[in-house]
C-alpha cells in the first residue's frame, strides 16, 4: 500500500473517531434548541421552569427528556393527520435526538464561551420587557 493511501485511511479513521466521540453539551448544542423552541414560554417570568440558562435547565433534565420523547413539548395542538403547518414549533428528529443524548450523557454544561450569541441578546430583550411572548406563547403564557 502506498504512503498516500495509508495516510488517507488514517485520516479517515481519525475523523470517524472524532465524530463518534463528539460530546453533546448544553453550551455547544442544546442551548440553541432551547432558545429557538422552548424559551418563548420557559423563561424566568413564566409558570413553566426557566430554560434560559444551564443552571435553571439542569435540575429538570429528566423531565425534559420525557417531555421531548413523548412529544409533549413544545405543546402543539394541531392534528398531525391534517398535514404540516408552517408555524409548527415541534422539534425536528435531530433536535430531539440531541436533547435526549445530552440527558443520557449526563446533561453536561460544556464551555460557556460556546453559548450562542443570540441567547444573551434575547435575554436582554426579555429582561427589558418580561411580557414579550410569541403568538403561540401568548395562548399559554
Ligand atoms: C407554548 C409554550 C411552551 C413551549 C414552546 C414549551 N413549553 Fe414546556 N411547558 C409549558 C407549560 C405551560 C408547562 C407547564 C404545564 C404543563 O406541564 O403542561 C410546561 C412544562 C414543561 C416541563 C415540565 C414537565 C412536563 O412535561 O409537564 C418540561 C420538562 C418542559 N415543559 C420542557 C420543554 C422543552 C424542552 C421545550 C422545548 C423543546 C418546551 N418545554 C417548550 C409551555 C411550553
Amino acid at each position: 500500500m502506498s504512503k498516500g493511501v495509508l495516510f488517507r485511511i488514517s485520516l479517515w479513521i481519525l475523523c470517524l473517531a472524532c465524530c463518534a466521540n463528539a460530546e453533546i453539551t448544553y453550551s455547544h448544542d442544546v442551548a440553541a434548541i432551547f432558545y429557538q423552541k422552548c424559551t418563548v414560554c420557559h423563561h424566568p417570568d413564566d409558570v413553566a421552569m426557566s430554560l434560559m440558562d444551564y443552571k435553571s435547565a439542569r435540575p429538570g433534565f429528566r423531565a425534559i427528556r420525557q417531555a421531548v420523547l413523548l412529544k409533549r413539548m413544545p405543546p402543539w395542538f394541531a392534528d398531525p393527520g391534517t398535514g404540516h403547518f408552517s408555524n409548527d414549533p415541534s422539534l425536528s428528529e435531530s433536535e430531539s435526538q440531541t436533547i435526549t443524548r445530552w440527558v443520557d450523557e449526563g446533561a453536561k454544561e460544556g464551555n460557556p464561551s460556546e453559548l450562542p450569541q443570540l441567547l444573551s441578546t434575547w435575554m436582554v430583550g426579555v429582561l427589558a420587557n418580561p411580557t414579550r411572548c410569541s403568538t403561540l406563547g401568548r395562548i399559554m403564557c
